[in-house]
């Protein structure tokens, strides 16, 4: 999905940079794994990677990404007859899966309600995030996932594989430029297609190397609790946009909705307490990289950041001097083109195409 911050692009950097560390894979942590895509690069290295986030549609993509080796079998009584080899049977269950969520008729439950012009909560404030058919679909597969699980039909993996796959088909219909702060206020050409439920491929573990998994929290929680690692990657936030208030809607279909969230200003957000970050304030971040770095037990640190970042360079070099061997640190660099989600206009106007996106890098031990 489109995402702030997603190092897709990176990733040819991030694994040089890696493989020059350490050429043999181990086991690797990355506690602000966003879309997961650090994490599917390192398992398909043959790293053991033991990925979190705080928020609901990290995990879901985690679990589909990176913890599953492969497809799983869905339970016989959820769809037909499928034939073939045994990988050709999980693939064809899990489609035959999603083309049933697919076919079911659309309701009007909660995404349609108040995201979609159908809804009369949605009409008060003119949001139009989704056309009334694909709310109205994302409604009917949600509710279907919700209720499987409440029968004891889905395990957590299968579920969250179907939301993961829900996630990405949805924020490929979204009337949005990318981020969900906003809606765009006539119909964009992707918010007219029709919601498209594509299967999802779990990355495959190299023979040998150990578990990946997922975990849904704090990163400090994570690293406290993931035991030694040969590798911790972080990708934390660098700017004060807090993700909640960015990505609350694929955050709310991956959560769901029951109890019913209340919502709150034009754009229906969610209630966020727990999902605020101190990475994303001036006043906290240092100290929340110092305490994560106190909890680890990692022989290799390497941490992403950006030269616009409100951490700046020289502070995060003490930081990682101080916990790890001090003459060990380096600080690489590469340029990397600006995500822009709405690009310059009346209110935003970018100074520089190109910000350099640096890896910091620290040893221990
Ligand atoms: C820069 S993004 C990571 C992007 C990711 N590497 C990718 O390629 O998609 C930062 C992530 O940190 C998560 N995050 C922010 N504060 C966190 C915290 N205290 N603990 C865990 N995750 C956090 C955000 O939800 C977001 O997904």
């Amino acid at each position: 999905m489109r995402y702030i911050g997603n190092k897709t692009r990176l990733i040819p950097f991030i694994l040089d940079t890696v493989e020059r560390l350490r050429p043999e894979a181990g086991v690797a942590c990355d506690p602000f794994a966003g879309t997961a895509s650090v994490g599917q690069a390192l398992k398909s290295r043959g790293w053991a990677v033991r990925c979190g986030d705080l928020m609901a549609f990290s995990y879901a993509l985690q679990i589909a990404l990176v913890e599953l080796d492969r497809t799983p079998r869905f339970p016989a009584k959820l769809l037909g007859e499928a034939n073939g080899n045994d990988v050709d049977r999980r693939w064809l269950a899990y489609s035959s899966l999603l083309k049933h969520l697919h076919d079911l008729p659309e309701s009007h439950g909660f995404i349609r309600e108040h995201f979609s012009p159908a809804g009369r909560a949605a009409a008060e404030h003119g949001r139009m995030y989704f056309t009334p058919a694909n709310a109205g679909a994302i409604d009917a597969v949600r509710d279907r996932i919700a209720g499987w699980c409440e029968d004891g039909e889905l395990d957590r993996q299968r579920a969250q594989l179907l939301i993961a796959t829900l996630v990405e088909a949805a924020d490929r219909v979204a009337n949005t430029t990318g981020v969900y702060a906003s809606f765009v206020k006539s119909w964009q050409p992707n918010a007219l297609r029709e919601l498209e439920l594509r299967p999802l491929r779990p990355t495959g573990r190299r023979r040998g190397s150990g578990r990946c998994s997922a975990f849904l929290g704090e990163a400090r929680e994570l690293v406290a609790t993931a035991g030694a690692v040969d590798l911790l990657y972080l990708d934390p936030p660098y700017n004060e946009r807090q993700y909640p208030a960015y990505y609350h809607v694929p955050e709310l279909i991956s959560a769901g909705w029951k109890p019913p969230p209340t919502l709150r200003g034009k754009t229906g957000l969610i209630p966020d307490d727990a999902l605020r970050s101190d990475w994303c304030r001036k006043d906290r971040c240092e100290e929340a990289l110092r305490s994560l770095l106190e909890a680890a037990d990692a022989h290799h640190i390497l941490l992403s950041y950006n030269d616009e970042g409100i951490l700046e360079a020289e502070a995060i070099e003490q930081v990682l001097r101080e916990t790890g061997s001090p003459d060990s640190y380096r600080r690489l660099g590469t340029e990397y083109r600006r995500y822009r989600s709405d690009g310059d206009g009346p209110e935003r106007t970018y100074l520089r195409d190109h910000v350099q996106e640096q890896l910091h890098y620290v040893r221990r031990g």
